[in-house]
């Protein structure tokens, strides 16, 4: 049968126009005649998902990351991610032995998976992130974005062009009301431990003409070593962004900084094959803005007060598309036209198993 792309429903009053379901394909058995179609539906409509994949091998995976971006080989944050122990990353990843590019996420304890034995893993909640947390009696009921970003080590490497997400073992049932806490009275209701995600696209269409010719010449310069850096930062109640109140880590307390490896890189990036625009920041690690007539914006609060005005419309509950996972779940998502989220609350019981791929790109923005 020939690959199918169909375009997910839009829903009455949601501003979501991105993400669309694949059939016909087995990701473990891709033909190349398969692959150029996924290719051009991918830039096309940002979010792909394959359902009843959960046979995939963690070989398969990396191989379709791969074909995305053929000269990468190594994964986005790098081998040592889940060695760096003071890196706010390094909780979250267990790195699969034989396929060192595809990590584990989830949560619970898992007795074996491929190669790894007795791992627990743990969902990222936004209380061990966010300055002000939803009380413990409501922490099954609420939840929130728990970080807004594109996966990215921002330091060293090229952001990945592609992620893949396959849901192996997902906990039923339950829903939560997201809330954004930041005295809009927006609220979303979300699938237990939803993925979100929002377009670049749409929140650079969204500017103003003025905004549009701010983002279009300026250039967002990253902390070195943003996620030691940032260790003990604390963020906004929407995820999207971090209070500026003195906790970044001095540079004398953080690894040694090489200067050619701090990335400054533009504010939009272009869809490939669309030639769309995205705005594209990754809130919570910038540093600087380097504008057009080269003067440089180096205080962090007005760097993030600028950041967080640009993105925060796009990130309303009816530009958000929260996915609904089923177990076999493959996700595969443009992560240079997107930010994503993790969403969600799990209970001590509730086992959560993800494998995630994405790798560094030789190829700069
Ligand atoms: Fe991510």
């Amino acid at each position: 049968m020939t690959v199918m792309i169909k375009p997910f429903p839009r829903r009455p009053g949601s501003h979501v126009d991105f993400g669309a379901e694949v059939l016909h394909v087995d990701i473990e058995n891709l033909e190349d005649k398969d692959f150029d179609v996924i290719h051009e539906a991918l830039y096309k409509h940002q979010v792909l998902l394959f359902r009843g994949q959960k046979h995939v091998s963690p070989e398969a995976q990396y191989q379709l990351t791969k074909r995305f971006d053929p000269a990468s080989d190594t994964y986005g944050h790098g081998k040592d991610v889940s060695s760096s122990k003071n890196s706010i990353l390094h909780p979250d990843l267990k790195t699969i032995p034989s396929v060192p590019q595809v990590q584990v996420i989830g949560h619970g304890f898992v007795k074996e998976l491929e190669g790894l034995h007795n791992i627990r893993l743990r969902h990222p909640h936004h209380r061990t992130f966010h300055r002000d947390a939803i009380a413990e009696d409501k922490d099954l009921d609420f939840t929130r974005f728990y970080r807004w970003h594109i996966d990215a080590a921002l330091y060293g490497r090229y952001p990945p062009k592609v992620t893949t997400l396959l849901a192996i073992s997902v906990p039923k049932g339950r829903r939560q009301t997201l809330l954004y806490d930041d005295g809009s009275g927006d609220t979303l209701d979300v699938p237990l431990g939803t993925t979100a995600f929002v377009s670049g696209e749409s929140m650079y269409e969204r500017l103003s003409d003025e905004e549009k010719h701010f983002v279009d010449t300026s250039r967002i310069e990253y902390a070195p070593h943003p996620y030691i850096w940032m260790s003990q930062c604390r963020s906004f109640p929407t995820g999207l962004g971090l209070y500026t109140e003195g906790r970044e880590l001095p540079e004398e307390q953080l690894p040694l900084i090489e200067q050619d490896k701090i990335q400054i890189l533009p504010m939009v990036w272009k869809n490939p094959v669309t030639g769309k625009r995205a705005l594209q920041i990754h809130p919570s690690a910038i540093r600087k803005i380097h504008k057009a007539d080269g003067l440089v914006i180096d205080d962090l609060k007005a760097v993030r007060d600028i950041v967080y005005k640009l993105q925060r419309p796009a990130i309303s509950p009816s530009y958000v598309y929260a996915h609904d996972w089923q177990e076999g779940d493959f996700v595969l998502f443009h992560n240079r036209g997107l930010l994503h989220s993790v969403v969600g609350a799990f209970a001590d019981d509730e086992v959560r198993i993800f494998r995630q791929c994405n790798l560094a790109s030789p190829v700069g923005v």
